[in-house]
């Protein structure tokens, strides 16, 4: 939530600080702005609205110069979007700017003295109260301790003062040539460059000029310059610095030939599922392997519990893993909201797993369970995506999805390689418990099956589009589904409302009768997944009951089955699979649909209103 970039060196920083925002628009696009440090001068430019038409258009019309600048882009949250509002923010002398991801609870207090002081406010933020008390600091300064530099000493003291969550940059006139960058509960990493330096709060910002990062740590301070970096730490520990490669290239994070990251994403999935499966099945064994999981096989045997904590589509995946670990491993587990989980006493023993589900590694509620049960000394593992990631490197082990990044704010790869990492840990821990060996291997061999089915399912793109564009006037939908599809019932649901803000729920398809079947009439279409499974016939039933309330259908339904297209109104089709893996092939239909009727409803499927990728904010 919220973007941060910040470059120091040679070059002319304003082009490079616009391209890196463009980057970061997926984080949030209610404004944005720079400030870059010329010569003696500290030039600001700032705008509501995206990018492009926004602050890309002001720099066009009065460009700025300098070597040394930084850049926001962001996602509101004290203060409503506006050319005010926007970051970055000045101090009362206009000599410090400062742009923030993250939110400072006691700002109120803290403006208060310092409007009783006369100090005087431009914004509703709580950034701009920052700015303030940095520059305060900044100009009280008397001494700082030795090998520190003014400005990150300001912004400590500063930090010293301050309640709640920050990744910020910071310029100041006096100090052209520096930023100062600090974290704590919103991430921010260094992109280490030759004569160049760069600090952002995602990598995607900085991959296209270096692949060398650092990962800050909360409570660390980073001075930059652009030749060198430093970094303390705020708390009592010292600062880890680590250089780590990138992963990815700068073209993965291209939207390349599509028009949208999302269309990119959702026909990526063949590669990203091959990704998750890769070096992890051992077909001899008929089990998984993981190299990150930490744990002996006679931990995991001890596990009499799994509880797993996620939010939005990864709590959707985390669901498909209760049913995946309850068939193959036969064990208890409860999916909670991550947001729940934090500020719940929920029991957690000593032979219950703790897993947590996130493609960012920096959601916030699920940062906080993990800490949560870290703090009571409770061990916990994490599916993710993000390499380096705060999530990734506070968990005490887990799997990587290497998914590679995901820009489009609706979540679509991530889902199938979490459901691909979640099967095989399901059967992995099926496999020391009672799991036969030729069932391990049937499960193995059809996941292995999988890539090539999403792809089957892909090349029926344009005939997906024709059914999207029948039903995109709709104001109401409903997707359902029993068993391992009613979480892809709800991701369904989520897809479509969150890129086409139609009003769109999920349900187990028996539920319907028990009240939102009263919703149906013929303008409300439904979404059945009726695949070749164990509950066919059940489904089946059930959307007969929607049928005869005159209710538009768009069957899922498995290749072959020609019965049940007399009682739908659309049909798609997917190949058949195992019922645990179907899923990963049912969603795909999903994903495509909402994309497409969001597109012919004009809606910005990549800046979907109102949200971000990455809610790194409570
Ligand atoms: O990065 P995470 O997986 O932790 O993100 C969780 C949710 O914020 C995310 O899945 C969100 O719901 C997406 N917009 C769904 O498409």
């Amino acid at each position: 939530m919220c973007g941060i970039i910040g470059y120091v060196g040679k070059r002319q920083a304003s082009p490079i600080l616009l391209e890196g925002l463009r980057r970061l628009e997926y984080r949030g696009y209610d404004s944005a702005g720079v400030a870059v440090i010329g010569a003696d001068t500290l030039v600001t430019r700032k705008r509501k609205g995206k990018i492009e038409e926004g602050l890309g258009t002001l720099l066009g019309q009065s460009p700025v110069a300098g070597h040394c600048g930084i850049g926001h882009t962001r996602w509101a949250t004290h203060g409503p979007p506006s050319d005010e509002n926007s970051h970055p923010h000045l101090d009362r002398a206009s000599r410090v700017a400062v742009v923030h991801n993250g939110v400072i609870e006691n700002y109120d207090r803290i403006k208060e003295r310092l409007v009783a002081a006369g100090h005087h406010f431009h914004s509703a933020t709580d950034t701009e109260v920052l700015a303030h008390l940095i520059g305060e600091h900044l100009a009280r300064l008397t001494s700082v301790p030795e090998g520190t530099h003014p400005l990150a000493a300001a912004v400590a003291n500063a930090l010293r003062e301050v309640i709640g969550t920050y990744g910020i940059a910071v310029v100041a006139v006096d100090y052209p040539g520096t930023i100062v960058g600090a974290r704590r509960g919103s991430p921010l990493l260094i992109g280490v460059g030759e004569g160049e330096n760069y600090l952002a709060s995602d990598a995607a910002a900085v991959v296209a000029h270096t692949r060398q990062v650092v990962y800050l740590n909360d409570y660390d301070v980073v001075t930059l310059t652009a030749d060198d970096f430093a970094v303390t730490n705020l708390g009592t520990e010292t600062a880890k610095v680590q250089i780590t490669r990138l992963e990815f290239d700068a073209e993965a994070a291209e939207r390349g030939p599509y028009p949208h990251f999302m269309l990119k994403e959702i026909f990526e999935q063949p590669q990203t599922v091959r990704n998750a499966l890769r070096g992890r099945v051992d077909l001899e064994e008929a089990t998984a392997k993981f190299g990150g999981l930490n744990m002996t096989t006679a931990e995991l045997r001890a596990v009499d519990r799994v509880v797993i904590a996620a939010c939005g589509t990864s709590w959707h995946a985390a669901l498909v893993g209760e049913y995946l670990l309850e068939e193959f491993a036969h064990l208890p587990c409860e999916v909670e909201y991550a947001s729940e989980f934090r500020y719940r006493n929920a029991p957690l023993d000593k032979h219950t797993l703790l897993l947590v589900i996130t493609q960012s590694g920096e959601t916030a509620d699920t940062l906080a369970g993990l800490r949560e049960a870290k703090r009571r000394g409770h061990k916990a593992l994490a599916i993710c995506n993000v390499v380096g990631s705060t999530i990734a490197r506070e968990a005490d082990g887990g799997i990587y999805l290497h998914a590679g990044p995901e820009i489009g704010v609706a979540s679509t790869k991530a889902f199938t390689s979490q459901v691909t990492a979640l099967t095989l840990l399901a059967l992995l821990m099926g496999r020391i418990r009672m799991l036969s060996h030729p069932r391990g291997n049937q499960l193995l061999r059809a996941l292995e099956a999988i890539p090539d089915q999403i792809q089957r399912i892909l090349d029926q793109n344009e005939r997906i589009r024709q059914i999207a564009l029948k039903y995109a006037a709709a104001e109401d939908f409903f997707f359902i589904g029993r068993q391992y599809n009613f979480p892809v019932a709800l991701e369904g649901a989520l897809k479509l409302k969150e890129i086409s803000y139609i009003h769109a729920e999920g349900y187990p398809a028996a539920e319907m009768k028990h009240g939102p079947i009263a919703m149906i009439d013929e303008r409300t279409p439904t979404v059945v997944l009726a695949p070749n499974d164990a509950l066919y016939d059940k489904t089946q039933s059930n959307l007969q009951e929607i049928k005869a309330r005159k209710g538009p259908i768009i069957v899922i339904a498995t290749e072959g089955n020609t019965r049940i297209a007399e009682a739908a109104d659309d049909i798609l089709y997917v190949p058949a699979t195992l019922d645990p893996l179907y899923p990963l092939l049912n969603v795909i239909p999903l994903q495509l649909l909402a994309y497409h009727i969001a597109v012919a409803r004009g809606c910005d499927v990549d800046k979907p209103r109102n949200l971000a990728k990455s809610v790194t904010v409570e």
